[in-house]
């Protein structure tokens, strides 16, 4: 069975979508089979890959609500995508209505067997019932998060949403740990913070940070991840560094450098 990852935080903007297909580029450049899914409305990720949402007629809110098999609407792009759009706004209110309706993505990924080695899932900047079916077909999650004032807030909250998830359907799920994003290296402020987060919910932060760096942006809008768009980029270098550790199962905790903790 392929390792599947949710790339979870509620707020909208820290770089979720961006790290979800780093991430799954880096792993297919290190030779994993990787299946991306978009499990978000907006469509981004789906975007960010070089298909237009608007376009599709098939996508995964036909896979979550009508069970139509996951690699009937798999686009091959730079890694296989389940797209999205924003017809996915109508899976919310169909699945509460459902019985089982947490399980509807783990139920239609089971069905791609041993086709991946890793199934790295998009989230939606919220703790709904699309996140809770990321949280609840996952094994690991990944939290994206800015590094910036008040930009943890909210991590609180995930972590007992994760709590819950644990509780009522997925008692095995972990969180790999933090992926700090749009890091300003300048500020002592955005070290702080990390730390903190980090800290104060015993959740380890990967290194590195990936910096600010309107590259990404860039990357999005031709339809690439940030590997294929500058390869040599400091940011595509952060991600395969995260992509080695998932990849190793291993953290490797840097020290602080000294006068910033
Ligand atoms: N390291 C970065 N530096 C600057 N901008 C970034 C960085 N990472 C992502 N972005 C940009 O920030 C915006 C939000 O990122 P996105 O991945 O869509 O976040 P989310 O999925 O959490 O909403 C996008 O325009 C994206 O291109
Ligand atoms: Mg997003």
């Amino acid at each position: 069975m392929p390792r599947t990852i949710a790339f979870a935080n509620q707020k909208g903007g820290v770089a979720k979508t961006t790290t979800t297909l780093a991430i799954s580029a880096a792993l297919a450049e290190r030779g994993r089979r990787v299946l991306t899914v978009d499990m978000d409305p907006q469509g981004a990720l789906t975007y960010s890959t070089g298909i237009d949402p608007d376009a599709l007629d098939e996508t995964v809110n036909d896979v979550l609500v009508r069970r139509l098999p996951v690699e009937k609407v798999v686009v091959t792009r730079e890694v296989d995508v389940v797209p999205a759009n924003i017809d996915l706004a109508g899976a919310e209110a169909i699945l509460l209505a459902k019985t089982g309706r947490e399980y509807a993505l783990q139920r239609a990924l089971r069905d791609v067997g041993d086709t991946y080695d890793f199934v790295l899932i998009d989230c939606p900047p919220s703790l709904g019932i699309l996140t809770i079916n990321a949280l609840t077909a996952a094994q690991e999650v990944v939290i994206p998060l800015q590094c910036e004032a008040l930009s943890h807030r909210g991590v609180g909250q995930l972590i007992e949403t994760l709590a819950d998830i644990r509780h009522f359907t997925n008692p095995d799920l972990e969180i790999f740990g933090l992926i700090p994003t749009m890091y300003d290296g300048r500020s002592l402020h955005a070290r702080e913070v990390l730390n903190d987060v980090g800290r104060r919910y015993g959740v380890t932060v990967l290194e590195p940070p990936v910096k600010k760096s309107i590259r990404l942006a860039e990357a999005a809008q031709a339809g690439l991840s940030i590997l294929a768009y500058a390869p040599g980029h400091a940011a595509a270098d952060a991600y395969r560094e995260h992509a080695r550790q998932l990849d190793d199962r291993r953290v490797d905790v840097k020290l602080q450098p000294e006068g910033v903790s």
